[in-house]
């Protein structure tokens, strides 16, 4: 995709929300996470250039850096925050490191006319948003100071003849004043067409699937039934068509009628699709008996799963690759600058297949956020209520029974779990919260049910809002909502007479209990 931004990754939090909003404006943008090999994306002739933020000093031992041949590339380039010092002190400016640093709100002077305040018609100051360190005590030769802030010298900078940019604050976020519109001054001077939509994704991966499988490749797809292989197998079965077979595993472990849903909807869909739903419930449960360590189970179902799917891989015949809904998100995490985040659970997707079975990996969303999948999917005439689908883990309903997993205790959970569900998009409020579900926790409690004693089961609920599931603030639920929740449980579902909200955002607690 010539002529896109690319933006190279020093590991700032706020890196994602570069992209999200230069592709809100119609500008397309792959990130790089820097020291990564620059060969591959600089094939594909980027337009501009964008360095993030990000949390090392400059002068410290192992900063990253930035590659000599995207300094005298030419490109236009906008250094953000740790991307604005980096190109200081590349290119002979000086820096100072701070006490105490800058952390929120400031106010940006602008101080010399620029391109980059075409924004500002004239007009006044800005309210700016600054998270930093170090700072930039004097601009590099050839570039003219142009803005500052009541304590930062230079709080903005230009080199005119090479369009080079920096800014200490961070256009992306939300809280600085105008700041998607100072991204797109920077994007319209430096030449750039902002023609990307959806639909030009959508032909251009396409394509590019075409060209990786060639004419007579074969691919398999892992569907889960949740957004991300829905919407990759729905984007393969446009490119491949017959040659993408589609495995389903249902592994007793999923939410009521979920199986049934996801084939019936694929089938409907795409009649011509081959679509595998294997049975496995047996072997997933058998082997789950009286295991209650969460990693444990996390580590049994994602072993069971890779056999699963390799037995049923190997009826199909030779297929030589296997596709995955892999979002930008989990690419970014596993290669930051800083490394790999710590672990927190394993998560369980299809990681482990390529590597045991030889195939040739296609990960066609992997540059792609949550909603844009669902953007992507809609283009592609996937139905509405497989696209709002909430997350449903990979290990699904054995990392919300607290304890050891059984078939009374699934039937159980799956009831007051439709419940939640039904309750939920009856409140109208199903595409508001990110995921709502319920928990079957290891206690009992005794209650007055009629006119005896009862001594049963404890379900938690949990609805959090997030936009990436990264951080994660509990559902501030109508209070009639989570009546509904709690009379129709306990009166729907035996075994069950207490229900308990879940108020714990993310971090420190995580979204699912295990
Ligand atoms: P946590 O619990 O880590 O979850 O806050 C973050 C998001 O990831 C989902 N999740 C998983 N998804 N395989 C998945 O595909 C997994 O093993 C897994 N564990 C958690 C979780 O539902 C939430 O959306």
């Amino acid at each position: 995709m010539a002529g896109h931004i690319l933006i190279i990754d020093y590991g700032s939090q706020f890196t994602q929300l570069i992209a999200r909003k230069t592709r809100a404006l119609g500008y397309y943008a792959e990130i790089l996470p820097a020291g990564l090999p620059l060969d591959g994306p600089l094939s594909q002739k980027p337009g501009a250039l964008i360095l993030s933020g990000g949390p090392a000093s400059v002068d410290e031992p192992g900063a990253p850096s930035l590659d000599r041949r995207l300094l005298d590339s030419g490109l236009p380039m906008l250094g953000i925050c740790y991307g604005m010092q980096l190109l200081a002190r590349l290119l002979g400016g000086r820096l100072t490191r701070e006490a105490h640093g800058e952390y929120g709100p400031a106010e940006l002077e602008p101080t010399a006319p620029s391109p980059l305040w075409s924004p500002l018609n004239g007009s006044g100051r800005l309210r700016v948003w600054m998270s930093h360190g170090d700072r930039v005590e004097e601009a590099p030769p050839g570039f003219k100071v142009i803005g500052r802030t009541p304590d930062l010298p230079v709080a903005a900078m230009e080199d005119p003849g090479r369009k080079i940019y920096g800014l200490q604050f961070h256009p992306e976020v939300h809280h600085t004043e105008k700041g998607m519109e100072l991204l797109q001054a920077f994007l319209a001077d430096a030449g750039l067409k902002a023609d990307w939509r959806m639909s030009s994704f959508a032909k251009d991966a396409v394509e590019e699937i075409r060209r990786t499988v060639g004419p007579d490749g074969k691919v398999l797809c892992g569907l889960s039934g949740g957004v991300d292989s829905t919407v990759a197998a729905a984007l393969l079965a446009r490119a491949v068509g017959p040659r993408l077979h589609c495995v389903f595993v249902d592994n007793g472990l999923l939410r009521q009628g979920e199986a049934e849903e996801v084939s019936r909807a694929f089938r409907t869909l795409y009649p011509e699709l081959s679509l595998t739903v294997a049975d496995s419930g047996e072997e997933f449960l058998s082997r789950l008996e009286g295991v209650s360590d969460p990693e444990e189970k996390r580590r049994i179902i994602g072993h069971t799963f890779i056999e699963v799917f390799t037995k049923e891989a190997s009826k199909l015949g030779r297929a030589d690759f296997l596709a995955q809904g892999t979002l930008y998100p989990d690419v970014i995490e596993s290669v930051s600058p800083q490394g790999p985040s710590a672990l927190i659970k394993s998560h369980h997707n299809v990681g482990g297949l390529p590597r045991e079975l030889g195939f040739t990996l296609i990960e066609p969303l992997k540059y792609l956020f949550k909603d844009e999948v669902r953007e992507l999917g809609a283009e592609l005439g996937v139905p509405e209520e497989l696209l709002w689908r909430h997350p449903f883990p990979g290990p699904g309903l054995a990392i919300r029974i607290i304890g050891p997993v059984d078939r009374e205790s699934l039937a159980l959970l799956r009831k007051a779990d439709a419940i939640v569900r039904e309750e939920l998009r009856a409140f109208g409020l199903d595409r508001s919260v990110w995921q709502a579900f319920a928990v079957l926790l290891p206690v009992r409690s005794v209650g007055v049910m009629g006119d005896g004693r009862s001594y049963g089961q404890a379900v938690a609920i949990r609805a959090v809002t997030s936009v990436d599931a990264m951080t994660a603030d509990w559902a501030r639920l109508p209070a009639e909502l989570l009546a509904r929740f709690s009379t129709r449980i306990i009166n729907e579902v035996q075994g069950v007479n207490r229900v308990l909200y879940d108020i714990s955002s993310k971090p420190p607690s995580t979204i699912e209990w295990e």
